[in-house]
C-alpha cells in the first residue's frame, strides 16, 4: 500500500473524471489535498469525497490558463498547507476538427490549457519544492501526443509539447529532488469521451488488448504510484496508460 501520509498534493481539473479519480487516490493514500478547477463550486463533491478519506483539503475556482491567477492560488494553497510535494497537471481540454476546418481560435485553445496551463502550475509549484529538495510532478499527456489523431491537431500538439516540457524540466529538476514524469493514457471513459458514437468506441476497442477502454482509476493509480517514495528514481518518463494499445 503507497503511503502519501504527510504529503500535500495540488491537482488541476479536479471537479470530474480523471481528476477526480486521481484526487481519490492520492487522499487514499493519505495526502493532503488541494484541488483546483474553473469554479470552487464544482469541486464541493470531491472535497466531500477526500475529506470522508481524512484528508484536509481546501478547493481553488482558477483558470489555470491565467498566470496571475494561478500565482495567486499557489500562494492561497501555501498560506492553508504550508507545503506543495506533488503537483498533477490534469486539466485539459479538446477542440476537435479536421486541419483545414480548424479556427486560429480553436487551435490555440487546448495549447493554452493542456500546455500553457501546465506550464503556469509547474513555475508556481516549483519554488516551494526547490526550498524542500524534493516533489513530484506528473503530467497527464494523452497517447494522441504520442501517435497523432485526424481531427486532433491542436490536442495532439499540446499533448507532444506536455511530454517535450516533462523531459526538459525533468533535466532541469533533477538535482533539486524533483522528479518529472507523464502519464499518456488511451481511451478512458469519462465526460471528455463521452460523445464518442458507439460504432467509434466498439471499433477502438477492437484494437485494445485489454478488451476495453480505461477507467479513470486505471489512470489514478499510476498516478499514486508516480507520486510515492517508491518511485523515486523515475524522472523524464512517460508511461502509457492504454491498455497495450499503443505498443
Ligand atoms: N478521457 C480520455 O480518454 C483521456 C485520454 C487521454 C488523456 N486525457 C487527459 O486527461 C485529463 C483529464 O481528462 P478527463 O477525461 O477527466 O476530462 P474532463 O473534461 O472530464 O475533465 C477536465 C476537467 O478540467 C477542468 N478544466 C478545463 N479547463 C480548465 C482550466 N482552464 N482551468 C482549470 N480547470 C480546467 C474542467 O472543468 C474539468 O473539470 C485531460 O488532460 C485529458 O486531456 C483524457
Amino acid at each position: 500500500m503507497l503511503q502519501l501520509n504527510g504529503k500535500v498534493a495540488v491537482v488541476t481539473g479536479a471537479a470530474r473524471g480523471i481528476g477526480r479519480s486521481i484526487s481519490l487516490a492520492l487522499s487514499t493514500a493519505g495526502a493532503d489535498m488541494a484541488l483546483i478547477d474553473l469554479t470552487a463550486d464544482s469541486l464541493q463533491g470531491v472535497l466531500e469525497e477526500v475529506t470522508a478519506n481524512g484528508s484536509q483539503a481546501s478547493v481553488h475556482g482558477c483558470d489555470i490558463t491565467d498566470t496571475d491567477a494561478v500565482a495567486a492560488t499557489f500562494k492561497e494553497i501555501l498560506e492553508q498547507h504550508d507545503a506543495v510535494h506533488i503537483l498533477v497537471n490534469n486539466a485539459g481540454i479538446t477542440r476537435d476538427n479536421l486541419l483545414m476546418r480548424l479556427s486560429p481560435e480553436d487551435w490555440e485553445a487546448p495549447i493554452r490549457t493542456n500546455l500553457t496551463g501546465a506550464f503556469n502550475c509547474t513555475k508556481a509549484a516549483v519554488r516551494p519544492m526547490m526550498r524542500q529538495r524534493s516533489g513530484r510532478i506528473i503530467n497527464i499527456a494523452s497517447v494522441v501526443g504520442l501517435i497523432g489523431n485526424a481531427g486532433q491537431a491542436n490536442y495532439a500538439a499540446s499533448k507532444a509539447g506536455l511530454i517535450g516540457l516533462t523531459k526538459s524540466t525533468a533535466k532541469e529538476f533533477g538535482s533539486r529532488g524533483i522528479t518529472v514524469n507523464a502519464i499518456a493514457p488511451g481511451f478512458i471513459t469519462t465526460d471528455m469521451t463521452a460523445d464518442l458514437p458507439e460504432t467509434v468506441t466498439q471499433k477502438l476497442t477492437e484494437n485494445i488488448p485489454l478488451g476495453r477502454m480505461g477507467k479513470p482509476e486505471d489512470v489514478a493509480s499510476a498516478v499514486a504510484f508516480l507520486a510515492s517514495e517508491e518511485a523515486g528514481y523515475i524522472t523524464g518518463q512517460t508511461l502509457l496508460v492504454d491498455g497495450g494499445m499503443v505498443m
